[in-house]
């Protein structure tokens, strides 16, 4: 579902004497569906560069980022902007450890939003989020809500919801459980669980040692580009 060949990525630092911090070197990374690859390396690696990179927000200065979009293959490096974002739409989902909160949109359409997008009838949107809210005990009183009010685990489940309501065949997850407590984080194990059975390609990070043995089919080590 995923090949990335040969990328590299140096963050030059334009207000810091131009510094040059060479971040990703020559990486390579197959993602097969039904696997989950856990971005495995010290704090400041590359990890979070990389999976930004999985999702076209960053732009590598080599390679290619080749992924199964339908039955077509696309380059995230070359494509252009509206097919980047039609690949999002259908097949790319994404994680982050934080919510972007929008003032006065309540959690529920929060979360339905992007099955909304895909044209799916507002009721079955509906079913779909709530069912996903209620698994990450999010408690119903706060559906109707702007999450903008929310504790930071509660929107965090917020946000774990938005990125599991379509069944995208790819799923990116920047530490998804870092603000969660056990019950929860069991719960996104769940989640990461039947999305592999349904044939989804994860490529992941993850803190917490033991969430990353239990979801990892296989670890990718990350560090020493320069
Ligand atoms: N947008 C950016 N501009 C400049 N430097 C960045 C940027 N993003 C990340 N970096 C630098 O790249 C290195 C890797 O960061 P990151 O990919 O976030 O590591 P990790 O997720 O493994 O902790 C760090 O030294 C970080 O400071
Ligand atoms: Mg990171």
């Amino acid at each position: 579902m995923i090949r990335v060949e040969n990328l590299s990525k140096t963050f030059v630092l334009h207000h810091q004497n131009g510094i040059h911090l060479p971040v990703l070197w020559k990486a390579e990374l197959t993602v097969n569906a039904g696997e989950c690859v856990v971005l495995h390396g010290h704090s400041g690696s590359g990890k979070s560069t990389l999976l930004r990179s999985l999702y076209a927000n960053y732009l590598p200065d080599t390679g290619h980022i080749h992924v199964k979009h339908g039955e077509e293959w696309v380059d995230l490096v070359t494509a252009p902007a509206r097919k980047v974002l039609e690949v999002r739409k259908s097949t790319i989902g994404w994680v982050s450890q934080f919510l972007r909160v929008i003032p006065r949109v309540s959690a529920l359409d929060v979360v339905m939003q992007p099955l909304l997008d895909l044209g799916v009838p507002r009721e079955e949107c509906y079913v779909k989020a709530a069912s996903l809210l209620t698994r990450l005990n999010v408690p119903e009183h706060l559906w109707h809500l702007a999450p903008s009010t929310f504790s930071g685990g509660e929107q965090q489940r917020v946000n774990i919801a938005r990125g599991f309501v379509v069944d995208y065949p790819i799923l990116l997850l920047d530490e998804p459980t870092a603000s969660l407590d056990e019950k929860n984080s069991a719960a996104v194990v769940q989640l990461i669980d039947e999305a592999k059975a349904r044939g989804a390609a994860i490529v992941g990070i993850f803190h917490d040692e033991a969430v990353r043995t239990r979801v990892a089919d296989r670890l990718h080590p990350m560090g020493a580009a320069a």
